[in-house]
């Protein structure tokens, strides 16, 4: 199988050296630029492409490693070209393969697949992407193929149905993103109490890595501490009394969820007092 890169940006670098670290054969590179393209093909000692068309010619496999807004725009070209027989990928955690539009007439096939990782360097996250989780989604004819592809470099793989794709990237938002907002918010409420930002993201560090560590090594349930799973209503209440505006909403709502993880933690405690609460300070909308 011949794999060849359309967009040399930091997930093409970087799948394309970690395959060919592994002895995969990686055609090579094309891309917007043809100094990127050059630049990725010296990084994985693989040839660079001035067009897509050359690039397919010479690929079995073509990842579509372009910003996910322009994964249409190259399949449309793409398209054009004789590519039967041949399986075209993106990346992109939230796009299916139905992107690829009138594959079926082609006689290639589409398949996505997304590392869970963030990828941050075109010169060094292929150095970490071993410990990526893949998920794939896509053509059934080459779903199994890309899953021990992957296995066999070492990578753990999910197959998962076209209709959860969008479901299962507002998980990874959630995993990710969502902990940096928390995070910041967490920093601009030390703010108010006096710290500067340098100060407050060291005071939050400790905590924070120690928690996420638990947190993915052991599970939500068992890792989750603090006055919420020990069911402290009138900590809970003062918090509220001291909250405003997003943060109290975002508070609200976050408590709830863990009220959930509480009770399936401790079937034997009671709390009630502490959701009503929490739904009384919801629908008052006090200081929102
Ligand atoms: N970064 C992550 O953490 C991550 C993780 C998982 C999945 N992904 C997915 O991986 C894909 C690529 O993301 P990325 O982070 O690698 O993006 P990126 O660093 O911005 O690289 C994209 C590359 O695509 C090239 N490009 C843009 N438009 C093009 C076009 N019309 N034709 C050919 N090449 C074009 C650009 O090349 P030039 O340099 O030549 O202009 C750019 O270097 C996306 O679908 C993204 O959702 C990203």
């Amino acid at each position: 199988m011949r794999i060849g890169f359309a967009g040399a940006g930091k997930v093409g670098f970087t799948l394309g050296k970690y395959m060919t670290e592994h002895n995969v054969y990686v055609s090579g590179y094309y891309s917007k630029s043809v100094q990127s393209a050059k630049e990725a093909s010296v990084f994985t000692k693989t040839r660079y492409f001035r067009t897509l068309h050359e690039l397919a010619a010479a690929s079995d496999a073509i990842f579509l490693t372009v910003p996910d807004r322009a994964i249409e725009e190259v399949w449309n070209e793409l398209k054009q070209y004789s590519i039967q027989g041949k399986c075209i990928c993106h990346c992109s955690g939230a796009m299916d393969c139905a992107v690829f539009s009138g594959i079926g007439q082609t006689g290639a096939s589409g398949c996505s697949i997304h590392p869970l990782y963030a990828v941050n360097s075109r010169l060094q996250s292929y150095q970490g992407i071993s410990e990526a989780y893949f998920t794939i989604e896509g053509a059934k004819e080459y779903v199994a193929f890309w899953k021990e592809f992957f296995e066999r470099l070492g990578n753990p793989v999910k197959v998962i149905g076209t209709e959860k794709k969008v479901l299962y990237h507002s998980a990874a938002v959630f995993a990710s993103n969502f902990v940096a907002g928390l995070f910041e918010t967490a920093v601009s409420l030390l703010l108010e109490c006096g710290f500067d930002r340098e100060g407050a993201q060291c005071a939050l560090r400790g905590l924070f890595l120690n928690n996420c560590r638990h947190v993915a090594d052991e599970g939500a349930r068992t890792a989750l501490t603090g006055p919420i799973e020990r069911a402290d209503t009138k900590t809970v209440e003062k918090h509220l009394d001291a909250l405003w505006g997003n943060e109290r909403e975002i508070y609200i709502r976050l408590s709830k969820a863990l009220v959930m993880i509480a009770e399936q933690k401790h079937p034997d405690r009671n709390y009630s007092e502490l959701e009503q609460l929490l739904l009384e300070a919801e629908r008052s909308g006090k200081k929102i």
